[in-house]
């Protein structure tokens, strides 16, 4: 096996955009909600997955800004998916020693949503040998705005620290302050676009695209992305 090659590199961390759940249901004649069940039970998988191959960050993009434009039938089912599903991953956290995270405005999502996130968020905070990020009313320019706004307000008020931006300052802004950026990057289910996730954090991530629906990516698949990531070449310095 390529692993016991020592050349044979693990991301540290992987993102991945979540996609393909309403295709997968429908190619199966079931409703978009039996899909986005399904991928949410693959997520408390895959992450356990993940977390037992050693890669010790993963951030998923689970709703973006974008998403409340989808019709409020299937607005509420992804809502009510996500309570069960927040209530559900403290288990996991405290099993597998995993902070947990979440990325994007939670002024935006329901007070009892809120609530969970604050709670887990803040139980989870010590917790360190697994890094799991939620992108939840996540958008990378909302994101990049809020960061700039709270940036201008620290520089009028004279908090900026060591009193000038740098891209350093500049990240510590974001969501994603302190945890590192992706190595890997997966998107499922065919389309080969960031749709306005990780904007800043992905600038020298690779790129894996497989047509496989989020529902059915599974061990194999990830595999196959790690091979992926394996077979190119990292290069920095700006070539
Ligand atoms: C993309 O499929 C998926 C979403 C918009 C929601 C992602 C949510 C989950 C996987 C549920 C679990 C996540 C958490 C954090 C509980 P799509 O609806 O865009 O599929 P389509 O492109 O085929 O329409």
């Amino acid at each position: 096996m390529m692993e016991n090659n020592e050349e044979y590199r693990l991301p540290e961390h992987i993102a991945i955009i979540l996609d393909g759940n309403g295709r997968w249901a429908a190619s199966k004649g079931r409703p978009r909600s039996y899909g986005h069940i399904v991928g949410c039970d693959n997520l408390e998988k895959m992450c356990n997955v993940i977390g037992d191959r050693g890669i010790r960050y993963l951030t998923v993009y689970a709703f973006s800004t974008e998403n409340w434009k989808r019709s409020q039938e299937e607005v509420r089912v992804l809502m009510d998916l996500f309570r069960r599903y927040l209530k559900r991953i403290m288990k996991t956290a405290r099993r597998r020693n995993m902070r947990v995270r979440f990325l994007g405005d939670p002024a935006g999502l329901a007070p009892d949503i809120q609530e969970s996130i604050r709670q887990l968020e803040e139980s989870t905070k010590d917790y360190d040998s697994m890094f799991f990020q939620i992108a939840l009313n996540y958008g990378s320019r909302d994101e990049i705005v809020r960061a700039v706004t709270k940036l201008a307000d620290d520089a009028r008020s004279g908090k900026l620290p060591e009193g000038r931006v740098t891209e350093e300052v500049f990240a510590s802004y974001l969501d994603t302050a302190d945890i590192p950026d992706p190595d890997l990057l997966i998107r499922t289910s065919g389309e080969q676009r960031l749709s306005n996730f990780l904007l800043w954090q992905l600038a020298y991530t690779e790129f894996y695209f497989t047509p496989v629906p989020w529902p059915a990516f599974g061990i194999k698949e990830l595999e196959d992305a790690i091979a992926a990531y394996n077979g190119r070449d990292r290069r920095f310095g700006g070539v």
